[in-house]
């Protein structure tokens, strides 16, 4: 299990590293299974890898229609709400990939069940009927107080070690309500890939990759993958870490 750190020019040259890591990682998993599974966030850079994916030419290569999709955390908003991280996800060009529809799952709005319980209950459904919750990568954003997913310092969220979905309320980001997957779920990945950008997360970069880091207080600490963790981060979200 390695975790190593990639400081990279701009927010631009983050997405477009990460998304080239991810197409031949992509391209590895499907060359000996039948199915890539892969976990998705939202932020800004969570959205503009798609558009860098799209660029890179080896996105032409990759059996886009054996890649299902699943969102670490969502917004529990109505489906197409502009606010909701799949449909900027969509919009940064995730759509124009040709996926396979029916393994796409998304986190039910308020608009098709009556509470956030209800669906996370139902996206843990999903998650156990197609893949068991194993995912060969999981990308992650991170905020300026270390959380991940909708996985926020000193929320009783983090507690949940006995579901791999959880009904986010009070969250100290908007919207209030969110749901998202666990510490427990998070940590069955092959790979973590974590996208940072921006001074404001300087901080909190430096305080993840401590090595008595507690996740109570950074969310970010909690989750590596099984064989590895990649840091992309640019220079200003860098700029804290100390060199050896
Ligand atoms: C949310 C956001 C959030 C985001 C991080 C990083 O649900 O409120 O998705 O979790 O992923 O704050 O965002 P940036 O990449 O925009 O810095």
């Amino acid at each position: 299990m390695t975790t190593s750190v990639l400081v990279l020019r701009s927010p631009q040259e983050v997405a477009d590293t990460a998304a080239g890591a991810l197409v031949d990682l992509l391209g590895e998993v499907l060359a000996v299974s039948d199915r890539a599974r892969l976990a998705l966030t939202g932020g800004s850079l969570g959205s503009r890898i798609w558009a860098s994916v799209l660029a890179h030419p080896g996105h032409a290569e990759v059996d886009w229609s054996r890649v299902a999709l699943w969102w670490g955390d969502e917004r529990w908003l109505p489906a197409g709400d502009p606010d909701r991280n799949d449909t900027q996800n969509d919009a940064a060009g995730l759509s124009r990939l040709p996926l396979d529809p029916a393994t796409v799952h998304r986190v039910a709005g308020p608009e098709a069940v009556s509470s956030a319980q209800e669906a996370a209950t139902a996206y843990a459904q999903t998650i156990r009927a197609d893949g068991g919750g194993e995912w060969d990568v999981v990308l992650l954003g991170m905020g300026p107080d270390a959380h991940i997913a909708s996985l926020f310092p000193h929320h009783e969220a983090q507690r949940v070690t006995d579901a791999i979905t959880v009904a986010v309320h009070d969250s100290p980001k908007p919207p209030p309500t969110r749901v998202s997957l666990t510490f427990e779920a998070l940590r069955r990945s092959r790979s973590v890939f974590l996208l940072v950008a921006g001074a404001d997360k300087a901080s909190a970069v430096a305080s993840a990759l401590a090595d008595d880091a507690d996740p109570w207080d950074t969310p970010a600490a909690g989750v590596r993958g099984r064989v590895e963790t990649v840091w992309f981060v640019d220079e200003a979200a860098a700029s804290h870490l100390v060199h050896e």
